[in-house]
């Protein structure tokens, strides 16, 4: 089959060739924001009197016919049709005859193709935010469930010091707060319309680019052609976005497969989401935490490969820019299902506090909590830091807790030290004093949830 492009042509593509050069296997993906913008580029060529009204509505009726089709499954492309653009064009002639070839006035796939792409991630972007705004929420609901709840926190893998579960849950939330708003942040940028840049250079033709810019939905079009349609930062830009939100879906991912350990226990998650073992009877394993971990891989693939492919291009369109969907595509679906995939598996977590609680005992968790009275009664910190670090040796020693060393034991140590000067050490006493803003109190994480109650509601 002549393509559309043919007219300068002796001879047709190789079958291989046309393999190899198509889009249309990925990109049809697109097809109903292809429609959209040919609508909007021919209802602006006929309100510029490019193309009568007459012209236009036959095109515009054509058009939602091939929607239908393509939806119905009546229209099937093959690689004869080389990407959705021609697709279209292609069905929207044989459909509507001689007409239809009007149609491509004024524009050029170079153009289409972003204008298509934008839309789209636009259309992606909307949904992935609704996505992490129910993360969010079910984040608050048990942040608010588990304000009072204590258990260990870490650094290093090492117990550090007691803290809230709610205080866990609204570190992470904090994470995909800014995960929301560098991608409305992007969202903003990207939302300028590339239509009617054509091939590279604009048109001599009487066209209005602010007509289809706001006819589709943008603020305004793209200032410079040339850039219209060599630019895939807004492409780059949620590659790097969802890079970031993967990671920490994954951070939190580990955080379930050591919590759901047996060593831990920390946690119970729901039988829906894991799986067995073929050979051992007993298993249940966190396979969905892993594969939310291992899934950043791919979307970390696709940021580095469409990179790959812009570096060193030069202006403006290139073939090689084709190569900027499919992993585009590729990491809005492996975003998408992961941010369901952990927010209905953190809903249906349960959390063991009977089994945490039995890690209170080791690791000193409230080492630094005496320092800090100590540093209250006047000693420098530097000071009650090796007090305390003395203490805990003395402690390793006898194999018991601080609240087991004797008065003639801690005189040895420091004559300013007595069981009295220790305060109220226990883990709750701990927790409940740490009211520095963005502390772990209970009233300072309730404080944190209704802010970020706030914010959510204002999304
Ligand atoms: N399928 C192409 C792409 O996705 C559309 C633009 C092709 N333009 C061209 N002059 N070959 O990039």
């Amino acid at each position: 089959m002549a393509s559309l492009w043919g007219g300068r042509f002796e001879k047709d593509m190789d079958d291989i060739v046309k393999e190899f050069n198509a889009s249309i296997g990925f990109d049809k993906r697109m097809y109903n924001e292809d429609i959209d913008g040919s609508i909007a580029h021919v209802t602006m060529l006929a309100e510029q009197g490019i193309v009568t009204l007459a012209e236009a509505e036959q095109i515009v009726t054509g058009l939602e016919k091939i929607r239908e089709k393509i939806k119905s499954g009546e229209i099937v492309f093959t690689v004869d049709d080389e990407d959705i653009h021609m697709g279209i064009e292609s069905k929207l002639i044989a459909e509507i005859g001689d007409v239809g070839k009007k149609l491509h006035t004024a524009r050029s796939r170079n153009d289409q193709c972003q204008v298509d792409g934008r839309m789209y991630l636009k259309k992606e972007i909307r949904e992935i935010v609704h996505r992490l705004c129910y993360l969010e929420s079910v984040i608050l609901e048990k942040a608010e469930k588990y304000a009072d709840s204590i258990t260990v926190g870490f650094t290093h893998m090492q117990h550090a010091q007691p803290i809230t579960l709610g205080f866990v849950f609204m570190a992470y939330f904090q994470m995909f707060r800014r995960d929301i708003e560098r991608l409305m942040d992007a969202y903003e940028r990207m939302n300028l319309c590339p239509l009617g840049a054509c091939a590279l250079a604009g048109t001599t033709l009487p066209t209005n680019r602010a007509r289809t810019a706001e006819l589709l939905g943008f603020d305004a079009p793209t200032e410079n052609a040339m850039d219209s349609v060599s630019d895939r930062d807004y492409s780059l830009e949620f590659l790097s976005d969802a890079s970031i939100s993967m990671m920490h879906l994954s951070r939190w991912a580990e955080e379930f497969v050591w919590w759901n350990s047996q060593e831990f226990s920390y946690i119970a998650i729901d039988d829906s989401y894991c799986t067995g073992s073929s050979i051992m009877p007993q298993k249940k394993n966190p396979d969905m935490a892993e594969l939310l971990r291992g899934k950043v891989g791919r979307v970390y693939g696709d940021l580095m490969q469409l990179l790959t492919v812009m570096k060193g291009t030069p202006l403006a369109y290139n073939k090689d820019f084709q190569e900027d969907k499919e992993s585009l595509f590729d990491a809005v679906d492996t975003w998408k299902a992961s941010i369901q995939i952990f927010a209905n598996m953190l809903d249906k977590t349960e959390f063991r506090m009977d089994q945490i609680e039995k890690q209170f005992a080791k690791g000193f968790l409230n080492a630094t909590d005496i320092a800090e009275h100590f540093a209250k009664q006047g000693i420098p910190f530097r000071e009650a830091h090796s007090i305390v670090g003395q203490m805990v040796k003395a402690c390793e020693q006898k194999d018991c807790e601080f609240e087991d060393l004797t008065e003639e034991e801690l005189q040895a140590i420091d004559s300013r030290v007595t069981r009295e000067s220790l305060g109220d050490i226990s883990i709750k006493a701990c927790v409940d004093a740490r009211v520095s803003f963005g502390g772990t109190a209970p009233s300072e994480v309730r404080r944190q949830i209704k802010v970020g109650e706030a914010w959510l509601a204002d999304i």
